[in-house]
């Protein structure tokens, strides 16, 4: 089988791809610079046309990852599994940890190892922040160690969710640097746009608008992050003045499962709401995103305008899946 994309040498000569992905961990998204970043992005962008052309392709034939997920999903745990069989590969799917020995009381550690025994990689979603670190720990000394890739680790980090992110901002916009980007609704407990930020800072002359409610707000330590990294921000509880001048509005879900008291999610959950009005306030070429699930903060007549781009952005999480696979397991 030859697209190409396989055949060619990538390495520059010295068997090291340039994304670095070969072998590791992905565990946070601290761990890229800007030049893994591109070629991720390129890889991604690969996939895609890959895709187009034939499909599925058979790289990862032989391969076998654990998909093992203590939360819900659909996209991240789909488009995982779809992305390592349009490589050829093959997947064990723990969606629904209930019926598997953490019902027993199984710890993730030795969940991870059992895994590790009959997997190549394993991908990784635990309602705890940090449990994909306790995981690749458990698996560092481990004679069967193998590559883990966090898929959301409670309000912690969501490092794919924000690579797919990356790639559709750049394929519907063209360029990443120089982005005004308004970040909408529940930015304290959303992985996704604490992951996202951290990668928008690497480029040049991103701005930010911060907008939640009081009580929501982006934590105080990725705020400083963004600052150190010379970002603009404004932190506000309001989408006036905003729509005009986004080039991208990331929206986010409330996140219901994060709330003790569940009169202040119902109190909160609809601060937002996007929808024909509101995009009638955005630029011609305001780009609409949201990770999804959405549960009412953008309403389905937004879905034919042009400019809501998160049906692309999930499709999109099926390339990078792609390409993150094929890199960790060395074959790209
Ligand atoms: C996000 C998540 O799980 O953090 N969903 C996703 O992976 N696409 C966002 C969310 O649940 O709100």
């Amino acid at each position: 089988m030859s697209t190409g994309l396989w055949s060619e040498d990538k390495t520059g000569g010295n068997g090291m791809y340039k994304h670095g992905l070969a072998g590791k961990n992905i565990l946070s998204v601290a761990q890229f610079n800007r030049e893994q970043l591109e070629e991720i992005l390129r890889l991604s962008h690969d996939m895609a046309t890959t895709v187009a052309r034939f499909g599925a392709v058979q790289p990862l034939h032989g391969k076998v990852l654990a998909n093992l997920f203590y939360e819900p999903s659909t996209r991240t745990s789909s488009s995982f599994i779809a992305a390592m069989q349009r490589l050829g590969g093959t997947v064990i799917p723990i969606n629904n940890v209930q019926f598997s020995s953490v019902a027993k009381g199984e710890s993730l550690r030795d969940t991870v190892r059992t895994l590790a025994a009959y997997a190549d990689i394993i991908v990784l979603r635990h309602p705890e922040t940090g449990a994909a670190n306790t995981a690749a720990s458990a698996l560092e000394r481990y004679e069967f160690r193998i590559p883990i890739i966090n898929a959301g680790d409670g309000i912690g980090e969501h490092p794919t969710q924000a690579l797919l992110d990356l790639m559709t901002i750049k394929e519907e916009r063209g360029s990443v640097d120089g982005l005004h980007i308004a970040m909408v609704g529940d930015l304290k407990n959303g992985r996704t746009v604490h992951s996202l930020s951290q990668l928008l800072a690497l480029y040049e002359d991103i701005h930010f608008t911060l907008v939640s409610p009081e009580s929501l707000r982006m934590p105080s330590a990725t705020v400083a992050f963004l600052n150190e990294h010379n970002c603009g921000i404004k932190e506000t509880d309001s989408l006036d003045g905003v729509l005009e001048e986004a080039g991208v509005l990331y929206d986010t879900r409330v996140q219901k499962e994060r709330f003790g008291d569940p009169a202040a999610y119902e109190e909160l959950k609809l601060s937002y709401v996007i929808d024909q009005a509101t995009m009638k306030r955005a630029s011609d070429t305001m780009v609409l995103m949201h990770p999804f699930p959405r549960v009412g903060e953008i309403a389905y007549e937004v879905d034919d305008d042009p400019r809501a781009a998160y049906f692309r952005q999930m499709r999109n999480g099926m390339y990078v899946r792609m390409a993150l696979l094929a890199g960790v397991l060395g074959k790209v």
